[in-house]
């Protein structure tokens, strides 16, 4: 198996390691636009293998996408990261631009790839890379809803001083503050998470989870790496191992959900073919109406991509 993952930086760099100490695939290839970075990288993480026991390997490349060829998954991480005061939104200009030129690399090199976007705004860069690769929405995916999810866990087990390997949850729609948790879909080794928690103290905690990147980038002037490398890398592992992972995912929507030509995370099944199947939630009419307004915002950022004419 070969994984390419494009962009060098904090968030790419992450999910190779993350994927080379994980024994994901034997081939890891880094790819940045930045001379020498890649290579710099893949090296480092390639030297760490007698340490840490691996045995995939890890190449660089500066912008060359021949050593990127024929690879199984591609993960897109390239571009601008928020930087205090800034939403996801407005990146849209400069990273839609580096998506769709890395895209059409990425379709020329590795034409039977599932692809993974994970640059910011994350639903319209999604939606970006479909329209410049063509791919079949079920081969184009975005990663927004691991990470959302795990910082609501994490939020959790810390509250509740439990192990943040017992809590199970799912969160629905765009990667912005319009996400939408659903406490009614949480559980902790299969107790309802209501029955463990009032309803001000989870109330807070949906609320923290929704501005939960941004809270990192207040902290650290540029957005999160470890825990978006990881989600990223997840996402790769139950597709190369066919593992039929349920995981919240960011795809176009059909019809599910009573929504079309949206991007936005749901359930999914992900296996060797991407993804297998959309699990549709039968929601109540409040959670139907966040994911409305969800919707209606990533719905907005996509008219902002259209005028830009990318
Ligand atoms: P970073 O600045 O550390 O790395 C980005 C890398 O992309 C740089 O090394 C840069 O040289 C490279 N790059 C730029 N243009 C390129 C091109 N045309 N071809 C190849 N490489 C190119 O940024 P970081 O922190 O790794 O974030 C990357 C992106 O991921 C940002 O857009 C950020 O907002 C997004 N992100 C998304 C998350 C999600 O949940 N979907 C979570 C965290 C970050
Ligand atoms: C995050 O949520 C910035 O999207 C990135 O950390």
């Amino acid at each position: 198996m070969k994984i390419t993952v494009v962009g060098a930086g904090n968030v790419g760099a992450t999910c190779a390691d993350v994927l080379a100490y994980r024994e994901v695939a034997n081939e890891i290839v880094l790819v940045d636009i930045k001379e020498g970075l890649a290579e710099g990288k893949a090296l480092d993480i390639w030297q760490k293998a007698p340490i840490d026991l691996y045995d995939s390997r890890t190449i660089g490349s500066t912008n060359d996408y021949a050593k990127s060829a024929n690879s199984d998954v591609v993960v897109i991480t390239s571009g601008l990261p928020r930087k205090p005061g800034m939403s996801r939104d407005d990146l849209i200009g400069t990273n839609a631009t580096i998506v769709k030129s890395v895209t059409e690399n990425v379709v020329k090199h590795s034409p039977n790839a599932i692809i993974i976007v994970v640059s910011n705004p994350l639903d319209v860069m999604t939606y970006q890379a479909h329209i410049t690769s063509k791919l079949p929405r079920t081969r184009i995916m975005g990663m927004a809803g691991i990470l959302d999810t795990a910082r609501y866990r994490a939020f959790l087990a810390e509250a509740l001083n439990v192990s943040p390997k017992d809590i199970q949850a799912m969160i629905l729609g765009g990667h912005g503050d319009t996400m939408v948790p659903l406490p009614r879909y949480t559980t902790v080794s299969g107790i309802p998470v209501t029955e463990l928690i009032d309803k001000d103290k989870l109330n807070a905690i949906v609320e923290r989870t929704k501005v939960g990147g941004g809270e990192l980038v207040k902290l650290m002037g540029t957005s999160a790496w470890y825990a978006p490398g990881s989600a990223a890398a997840q996402m790769v592992e139950s597709i190369v191992k066919d593992q039929h992972r349920i995981l919240p995912v960011c795809i176009q929507l059909d019809g599910e959900y009573g929504i079309k030509n949206c991007y936005l995370g749901v359930p999914v099944v992900l296996g060797k073919n991407g993804v297998e199947k959309v699990i549709e939630l039968d929601l109540n009419s409040d959670e139907k109406a966040l994911l409305e307004t969800s919707r209606k915002h990533v719905k907005e950022v996509m008219d902002v991509l259209d005028k830009l004419g990318k």
